[in-house]
């Protein structure tokens, strides 16, 4: 098979390696892709936004199975037109990629499916006095989320009304999210612990890959700015079998269910952030994606045809068979860019990235490729793994970290911290 990968960061350097341990597959291209896809797939400079650039590439390249990695080429219906064109694609509808890009519909999913989320209220941007009422009279502390896509910044935690009142201000007048801000959503604080399940689905039937969990905020013990995400680890203690099966039959089926009902099938990964709280997990967010950093530490723990899988749910019938779960585990630190989330310099010189291990694999996100060098690009520049055969998290986490200490760059920046989270529920 020939398959097209679309996306640029770790997330897609991840499912590249995933799809290349195959044996069924043929020619594997990355469109843009990173140096880091370029050592395992060719690279194409396609333009995603223009749909016939890329239903041309995959007419005249023979690709039999196209994977969209991010979120945004969904919303903007690129599966859409790669299906009218007959070409197989493993990711949601532009409708159905509204489980992410408008947060009242995936609460409205939810509530017709009775998944436990968070209560809420929606606001416009021409409620604001009504809005400030509403936020007078509520207990704190409260969440505020812009409805629509704000790459992953939407989302305000207020500790009383004054802060909730320069939130909103944020959103409705001073527009910091543009339109995606114009209406938002008010939402009760929960408390515990977060995180990410997967489910790989053909609209119907799915599979789950192992949990993980994220570390979003900027500083050691979850402390600092928000951020796409500093280092994950999976599988996570925190889901047991028990939680997992309540998660699969309460959450990811039921909403699957309502997706289709409400004639918005969804064909691809369907990523349920969730708190466990002291009455059960809820969610907090649908992604219609694969989690970065999640996939990075998810999928080298598949064992099986990973490629097989895609295809398969892709082709409307998934099999659910082709792969399982290895029983190792694995821990992901990003190293970021000094001054990220905010401003942040590029085009640095990366050193060590020649080391070899046969448990660490160095994903690619922001880098670039010049004179035969590797140069920082971006925020979140690589994803340092270890992959271990058991599920001694603690030995995966010594790995990667006796890795990291060997790569550096001006101003490189990593929480120390990833994984540790574990500790408390093993
Ligand atoms: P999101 O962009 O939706 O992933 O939200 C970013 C972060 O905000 C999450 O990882 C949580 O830590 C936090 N968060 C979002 N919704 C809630 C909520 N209802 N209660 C508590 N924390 C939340
Ligand atoms: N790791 C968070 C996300 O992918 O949205």
């Amino acid at each position: 098979m020939n398959v097209l990968v679309i996306g640029t960061g770790g997330r897609e350097h991840a499912i590249a390696l995933a799809l290349r341990k195959s044996k069924k597959l043929k020619r594997l291209f990355c469109s843009p892709g990173n140096p880091g896809t370029k050592t395992i797939a060719e690279n194409i400079a396609l333009n995603i936004s223009d749909h016939n650039n890329v239903i041309e590439f995959c007419k005249s390249n023979e690709i039999n199975l196209v994977v969209v990695g991010p979120e945004q080429p969904l919303v903007d219906g690129l599966a859409d037109s790669l299906r009218e064109n007959s070409i197989l694609v493993f990711g949601p509808s532009s409708n159905a990629a509204r489980i992410e890009s408008s947060k009242s519909f995936a609460k409205r999913i939810m509530n017709n499916a009775q998944v436990a989320t968070a209560a809420y209220k929606e606001f416009y941007v021409n409620q604001f006095e009504e809005t400030l009422d509403y936020l007078k009279g509520i207990k704190y502390p409260i969440v505020l989320k812009a409805d629509g896509l704000a790459a992953g910044k939407g989302v305000i935690i207020c500790g009383d009304f004054s802060e909730a009142k320069e939130a909103v201000k944020d959103f409705f007048v001073n527009k910091i999210f543009g339109s995606s801000g114009d209406k938002i959503i008010i939402e009760e604080f929960l408390t515990g612990e977060e995180a990410s399940v997967f489910a790989i689905t053909d609209g119907e039937d799915f599979v789950c890959l192992s949990a993980a969990q994220d570390h979003k905020r900027i500083g050691d013990n979850d402390t600092g700015k928000n951020t796409g995400g500093m280092g994950a680890y999976a599988p996570t203690p925190l889901i047991t079998e028990k939680l997992q099966q309540k998660i699969e039959k309460e959450i990811i089926a039921p909403t699957l269910n309502e997706l289709k009902r409400s004639g918005n099938k969804f064909i691809g990964c369907l990523y349920a952030g969730l708190i466990i709280t002291e009455s059960g997990p809820k969610v907090i967010e649908f992604n219609c994606r694969f989690g970065d950093p999640e996939a990075q530490v998810v999928l080298p723990l598949i064992e099986g045809d990973f490629l097989e899988l895609l295809y398969s749910a892709a082709n409307g019938k998934i099999e659910k068979n082709s792969i399982k779960y290895s029983g190792g585990c694995s821990v992901c630190i990003v190293a970021a860019s000094g001054g990220y989330p905010d401003k942040y310099e590029k085009g640095l010189l990366i050193n060590g990235l020649d080391l070899t291990n046969e448990n660490i694999i160095i994903y690619h996100a922001g880098t670039i490729e010049k004179d035969g060098n590797i140069l920082t690009n971006g925020g979140r520049v690589l994803g340092v793994t270890s992959v271990i055969n058991s599920n001694d998290l603690l030995t995966a986490k010594m790995i990667a970290y006796q890795a990291i200490e060997k790569i550096s760059f001006d101003g490189m920046y990593y929480r120390k911290d990833i994984s540790d989270k574990a500790l408390k529920f093993i």
